[in-house]
């Protein structure tokens, strides 16, 4: 589903003397089937962005479409469950997501929520929990039992249950071990490539970022700085320097060896690829 923010602000506490514009007219699409990285310093606004996606903030000015769906200020917004339905956000805390007396249940919900019987919905729990490394040890646990990483794994298995078509995860790795990080990156690709999910994630990770990443959105103090292409970005040093980025390390890397007379493709965008260039280039 392609998504399209039209002069969108949105301004906490409005009415009260202390609001705060996190977003300012925002005009932003973002490509249906991509992987989309949204980043940006902290408090720049990539949390508020987001949950404008399934309607969990509503506009104080403009709108958002995401495929059929419309989202608009002032407006009546109908139809929100099937909104909810095609696109799953998993929050940044994912304690404000987990309610359910067992991780079991929790999962179960939201194919539940969205009409498939309760056979089915248990079924589908199941496998979204494997498919995020939860052990069936677990199933019967108690949501908030769970170490941070095991919480976070969960809550994604709780949108990955009712397959919706956009995923929107917001911070995914943060607190996961580097296996739990690789293993969900694994899962990201695979959802992407396999089943042409459109995926968008908030992320610090800028290594993760140029490595996985098709498209990324730039966040600075509540507006859009850069959108385009992730390698078009990070290989860019004035674009590095402008929307104050850390640099990835691959990309310093590259740069290294270049500085040593091995000019790596701008294309190589993990240390595989770069291993494969530089041994190539020896052995030739
Ligand atoms: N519930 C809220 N009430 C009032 N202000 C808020 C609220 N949530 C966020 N803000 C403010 O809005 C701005 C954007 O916050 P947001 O959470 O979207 O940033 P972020 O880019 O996700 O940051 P981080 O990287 O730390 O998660 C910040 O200045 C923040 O203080
Ligand atoms: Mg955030």
């Amino acid at each position: 589903m392609a998504i399209h923010f039209e002069k969108l602000t949105y301004i906490y506490d409005r009415k009260l003397p202390f609001a705060h514009t996190a977003l300012s007219n925002i005009d932003l699409d973002i490509s249906e089937g991509k992987i989309t990285a949204i980043i940006g310093e902290t408090g720049s606004g990539k949390s508020t962005l987001v949950q404008h996606l399934n309607a969990l903030l509503i506009p104080t000015a403009g709108s958002v479409d995401i495929g059929d769906h419309h989202v608009g200020a002032n407006e009546r917004n109908k139809n929100l469950k099937s909104l909810r339905r095609d696109v799953g956000l998993v929050f940044q805390f994912p304690e404000y997501q987990l309610f359910e007396e067992t991780i079991l249940d929790d999962v179960a919900f939201g194919p539940m929520r969205f009409g498939l019987d309760k056979k089915e919905s248990y079924e589908r729990a199941r496998e979204a929990l494997l498919s995020v490394g939860i052990d069936e040890g677990l199933f019967q646990r108690n949501p908030m039992e769970l170490s941070g990483g095991q919480k976070r794994r969960v809550a994604i298995a709780g949108i990955l249950s009712f397959d919706p078509k956009v995923l929107v995860l917001d911070e995914p790795t943060a607190g996961l071990d580097p296996e739990g990080s690789r293993r969900l990156i694994d899962l990201i690709l695979d959802l992407n490539k396999n089943q042409n999910k459109t995926i968008i994630i908030v992320s610090h990770d800028n290594d993760m970022v140029y490595s996985y990443t098709d498209d990324t959105v730039v966040m600075q103090n509540g507006r859009v700085s850069y959108h385009g292409d992730t390698l078009s970005l990070f290989n860019d040093s004035a674009l590095v320097e402008e929307n104050k980025l850390l640099l990835p390390h691959i990309v310093h890397f590259k740069n290294l060896l270049s500085s040593r007379g091995f000019n790596i493709s701008s294309s190589a965008r993990t240390i595989e690829e770069i291993a494969n260039e530089v041994s190539g280039r020896i052995k030739g």
